[in-house]
Protein backbone atom coordinates (compact mmCIF):
# COMPACT_ATOMS: atom_id res chain seq x y z
CA UNK A 1 0.00 0.00 0.00
CA UNK A 2 1.27 3.29 -0.67
CA UNK A 3 -1.20 5.54 1.96
CA UNK A 4 -0.10 9.46 1.77
CA UNK A 5 1.00 10.97 4.91
CA UNK A 6 -0.48 14.24 5.83
CA UNK A 7 2.82 14.84 7.69
CA UNK A 8 3.50 16.38 10.71
CA UNK A 9 0.84 19.61 11.51
CA UNK A 10 2.31 22.79 12.34
CA UNK A 11 2.35 25.13 15.63
CA UNK A 12 3.36 28.63 15.02
CA UNK A 13 4.98 29.89 17.98
CA UNK A 14 3.63 33.24 18.62
CA UNK A 15 7.29 34.15 20.99
CA UNK A 16 8.35 36.08 17.34
CA UNK A 17 5.30 37.35 16.78
CA UNK A 18 4.37 41.06 16.91
CA UNK A 19 2.60 41.65 19.82
CA UNK A 20 1.27 44.97 19.12
CA UNK A 21 -0.56 43.44 16.53
CA UNK A 22 -1.05 39.60 17.56
CA UNK A 23 -4.86 39.33 16.42
CA UNK A 24 -3.68 40.07 12.86
CA UNK A 25 -1.18 37.39 12.88
CA UNK A 26 -2.73 35.04 14.76
CA UNK A 27 -5.28 35.79 11.92
CA UNK A 28 -2.75 34.97 9.16
CA UNK A 29 -1.53 31.72 10.45
CA UNK A 30 -4.99 30.57 10.63
CA UNK A 31 -5.45 31.41 7.12
CA UNK A 32 -1.78 29.53 5.95
CA UNK A 33 -3.82 26.05 8.07
CA UNK A 34 -1.95 26.15 11.43
CA UNK A 35 -2.92 23.58 13.52
CA UNK A 36 -2.46 24.97 16.97
CA UNK A 37 -0.42 27.60 18.81
CA UNK A 38 2.60 26.85 20.68
CA UNK A 39 3.43 29.71 23.44
CA UNK A 40 6.41 30.01 25.47
CA UNK A 41 6.63 30.86 28.91
CA UNK A 42 9.62 32.09 30.41
CA UNK A 43 10.60 33.64 33.63
CA UNK A 44 14.23 34.47 33.64
CA UNK A 45 15.72 31.91 35.59
CA UNK A 46 14.75 28.24 33.98
CA UNK A 47 15.75 29.97 30.49
CA UNK A 48 17.80 33.29 30.72
CA UNK A 49 14.53 35.12 29.07
CA UNK A 50 11.12 36.35 30.25
CA UNK A 51 8.26 36.43 28.62
CA UNK A 52 4.57 36.26 29.27
CA UNK A 53 2.47 34.64 31.86
CA UNK A 54 -1.11 33.33 32.14
CA UNK A 55 -2.90 37.14 31.20
CA UNK A 56 -1.20 36.94 28.25
CA UNK A 57 -2.16 33.44 27.66
CA UNK A 58 -5.73 34.27 28.48
CA UNK A 59 -6.04 37.37 25.89
CA UNK A 60 -4.70 34.64 23.15
CA UNK A 61 -7.26 32.46 24.13
CA UNK A 62 -9.94 34.87 23.25
CA UNK A 63 -8.29 35.61 19.83
CA UNK A 64 -8.55 31.81 18.37
CA UNK A 65 -10.00 28.59 18.61
CA UNK A 66 -6.71 26.64 17.76
CA UNK A 67 -5.37 24.55 20.74
CA UNK A 68 -2.64 26.42 22.58
CA UNK A 69 -0.17 24.03 23.70
CA UNK A 70 2.04 26.15 26.76
CA UNK A 71 5.43 25.53 27.19
CA UNK A 72 6.18 26.47 30.52
CA UNK A 73 9.95 27.46 30.99
CA UNK A 74 9.56 28.62 34.36
CA UNK A 75 11.06 26.67 37.80
CA UNK A 76 8.59 25.47 39.82
CA UNK A 77 5.60 25.36 37.36
CA UNK A 78 3.41 23.09 39.61
CA UNK A 79 2.88 26.59 41.26
CA UNK A 80 1.35 27.67 38.24
CA UNK A 81 -0.55 24.95 36.38
CA UNK A 82 -4.00 25.99 37.27
CA UNK A 83 -3.63 29.35 36.24
CA UNK A 84 -2.50 28.37 32.85
CA UNK A 85 -4.97 25.78 32.38
CA UNK A 86 -8.01 28.32 33.69
CA UNK A 87 -6.32 30.49 30.93
CA UNK A 88 -7.44 28.34 28.45
CA UNK A 89 -4.03 26.27 27.36
CA UNK A 90 -5.15 22.96 26.16
CA UNK A 91 -1.83 21.44 26.86
CA UNK A 92 0.79 22.29 29.51
CA UNK A 93 4.62 21.09 29.54
CA UNK A 94 7.09 21.05 31.33
CA UNK A 95 10.92 20.15 31.60
CA UNK A 96 11.82 17.06 32.94
CA UNK A 97 15.19 18.78 33.98
CA UNK A 98 13.19 19.63 36.81
CA UNK A 99 12.11 16.33 38.46
CA UNK A 100 13.57 13.66 39.52
CA UNK A 101 10.09 12.16 39.26
CA UNK A 102 8.13 13.71 36.62
CA UNK A 103 5.18 11.26 37.38
CA UNK A 104 3.33 13.56 39.89
CA UNK A 105 3.12 16.96 37.78
CA UNK A 106 2.31 15.41 35.17
CA UNK A 107 -0.78 13.51 36.59
CA UNK A 108 -1.46 17.04 38.52
CA UNK A 109 -2.04 18.47 34.63
CA UNK A 110 -4.04 15.52 33.44
CA UNK A 111 -6.37 15.97 36.32
CA UNK A 112 -6.71 20.13 35.67
CA UNK A 113 -8.26 18.40 32.20
CA UNK A 114 -5.75 18.77 29.73
CA UNK A 115 -3.20 17.09 27.75
CA UNK A 116 -0.02 16.98 29.73
CA UNK A 117 3.54 17.20 28.32
CA UNK A 118 7.08 16.89 28.79
CA UNK A 119 9.77 18.87 27.28
CA UNK A 120 13.42 17.43 27.17
CA UNK A 121 16.71 19.40 26.36
CA UNK A 122 18.89 19.15 23.80
CA UNK A 123 21.53 17.55 26.31
CA UNK A 124 19.19 15.66 28.45
CA UNK A 125 19.57 12.12 27.34
CA UNK A 126 16.14 10.35 26.12
CA UNK A 127 16.92 7.78 29.43
CA UNK A 128 15.30 10.85 31.26
CA UNK A 129 11.83 10.39 29.58
CA UNK A 130 11.88 7.00 28.44
CA UNK A 131 10.65 5.22 31.62
CA UNK A 132 7.31 8.18 32.21
CA UNK A 133 6.04 8.35 28.67
CA UNK A 134 3.10 6.34 29.65
CA UNK A 135 2.34 9.42 32.10
CA UNK A 136 2.75 11.77 28.94
CA UNK A 137 0.21 13.28 25.93
CA UNK A 138 2.88 14.84 24.26
CA UNK A 139 6.78 14.50 24.16
CA UNK A 140 8.60 17.86 23.23
CA UNK A 141 11.89 17.66 21.95
CA UNK A 142 13.87 20.54 22.32
CA UNK A 143 15.86 20.93 19.20
CA UNK A 144 17.43 24.43 20.27
CA UNK A 145 18.66 25.88 24.18
CA UNK A 146 15.18 26.94 25.26
CA UNK A 147 15.24 30.63 26.12
CA UNK A 148 15.62 32.46 22.12
CA UNK A 149 13.81 31.89 18.95
CA UNK A 150 16.13 31.96 15.68
CA UNK A 151 18.97 29.78 17.09
CA UNK A 152 20.40 26.65 14.77
CA UNK A 153 18.64 23.64 14.46
CA UNK A 154 20.58 20.88 16.41
CA UNK A 155 20.44 17.66 13.89
CA UNK A 156 21.51 15.42 16.60
CA UNK A 157 18.19 15.70 18.98
CA UNK A 158 16.33 13.54 15.82
CA UNK A 159 17.68 10.55 17.15
CA UNK A 160 15.89 10.70 20.45
CA UNK A 161 12.74 11.17 18.12
CA UNK A 162 13.24 7.98 16.28
CA UNK A 163 13.84 6.28 19.37
CA UNK A 164 10.35 7.99 20.95
CA UNK A 165 8.51 6.69 17.83
CA UNK A 166 10.47 3.29 17.98
CA UNK A 167 9.37 2.92 21.67
CA UNK A 168 5.61 4.23 21.50
CA UNK A 169 4.86 1.44 18.69
CA UNK A 170 6.79 -0.99 20.95
CA UNK A 171 4.34 -0.38 24.05
CA UNK A 172 1.07 0.80 22.29
CA UNK A 173 1.15 4.67 23.50
CA UNK A 174 -0.15 7.41 21.59
CA UNK A 175 1.95 10.53 22.98
CA UNK A 176 2.25 13.14 19.62
CA UNK A 177 6.06 14.20 19.72
CA UNK A 178 6.69 17.84 18.96
CA UNK A 179 9.93 19.52 17.34
CA UNK A 180 10.84 23.08 18.82
CA UNK A 181 13.62 25.23 18.01
CA UNK A 182 15.34 26.22 14.69
CA UNK A 183 12.62 24.91 12.27
CA UNK A 184 12.15 26.12 8.50
CA UNK A 185 11.68 24.97 5.34
CA UNK A 186 15.81 23.50 5.56
CA UNK A 187 15.17 21.93 8.44
CA UNK A 188 11.72 20.52 8.49
CA UNK A 189 12.02 17.44 6.24
CA UNK A 190 14.49 15.93 7.94
CA UNK A 191 12.25 16.24 11.53
CA UNK A 192 9.40 15.39 9.15
CA UNK A 193 11.28 12.02 7.83
CA UNK A 194 12.50 11.20 11.67
CA UNK A 195 8.91 10.86 12.41
CA UNK A 196 7.47 14.15 14.14
CA UNK A 197 4.02 14.43 14.39
CA UNK A 198 4.16 18.88 15.34
CA UNK A 199 6.57 20.86 13.72
CA UNK A 200 6.94 24.21 16.18
CA UNK A 201 8.23 27.03 14.24
CA UNK A 202 8.30 30.91 15.57
CA UNK A 203 10.86 32.92 13.39
CA UNK A 204 10.74 31.46 10.49
CA UNK A 205 7.17 32.11 10.47
CA UNK A 206 6.79 35.39 12.00
CA UNK A 207 9.71 37.16 10.21
CA UNK A 208 8.62 35.83 6.69
CA UNK A 209 6.91 38.14 4.81
CA UNK A 210 3.75 36.12 4.95
CA UNK A 211 2.91 34.57 7.84
CA UNK A 212 0.63 32.30 6.53
CA UNK A 213 2.05 31.31 3.62
CA UNK A 214 5.04 30.32 5.21
CA UNK A 215 2.80 27.72 7.62
CA UNK A 216 1.80 26.28 4.01
CA UNK A 217 5.31 26.20 3.29
CA UNK A 218 6.33 24.35 6.24
CA UNK A 219 3.48 22.08 5.76
CA UNK A 220 4.30 21.13 1.87
CA UNK A 221 8.18 20.45 2.39
CA UNK A 222 7.44 18.53 5.32
CA UNK A 223 4.44 16.54 4.12
CA UNK A 224 6.75 15.62 0.54
CA UNK A 225 9.49 14.75 2.80
CA UNK A 226 7.38 12.25 4.79
CA UNK A 227 6.01 10.52 1.62
CA UNK A 228 9.36 10.76 0.13
CA UNK A 229 10.13 6.72 -1.65
CA UNK A 230 6.59 5.78 -0.75
C1 LIG B 1 12.67 28.56 22.46
C2 LIG B 1 11.21 28.29 22.35
C3 LIG B 1 10.72 28.10 20.97
C4 LIG B 1 10.94 29.25 20.04
C5 LIG B 1 11.35 28.65 18.76
O1 LIG B 1 13.02 28.50 23.78
O2 LIG B 1 10.86 27.14 23.08
O3 LIG B 1 9.36 27.70 20.94
O4 LIG B 1 9.82 30.06 19.81
O5 LIG B 1 11.77 29.65 17.92
P1 LIG B 1 12.47 29.35 16.54
O6 LIG B 1 11.45 28.60 15.72
O7 LIG B 1 12.78 30.69 16.01
O8 LIG B 1 13.69 28.53 16.81
ZN1 LIG C 1 8.79 26.48 22.85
Amino acid sequence: MNDRDDGPRIAPSVLSADFSRLAEQIRAVERGGADCLHLDVMDGHFVPNLTFGPMIVEAIRRLTELPLHTHLMIEEPHRYLEQFVQAGSDSVTVHVELYDDPVPVLSRIRDLGVRAGLTLNPDTPFERVEPVLSAVDLLLVMSVNPGFGGQRFRPEVLGKVTRAVDVRAREGLSFDIHIDGGIDETTAPAAARAGVDVLVAGSAVFTAPDPGAMVATLRRVARAARNDGR
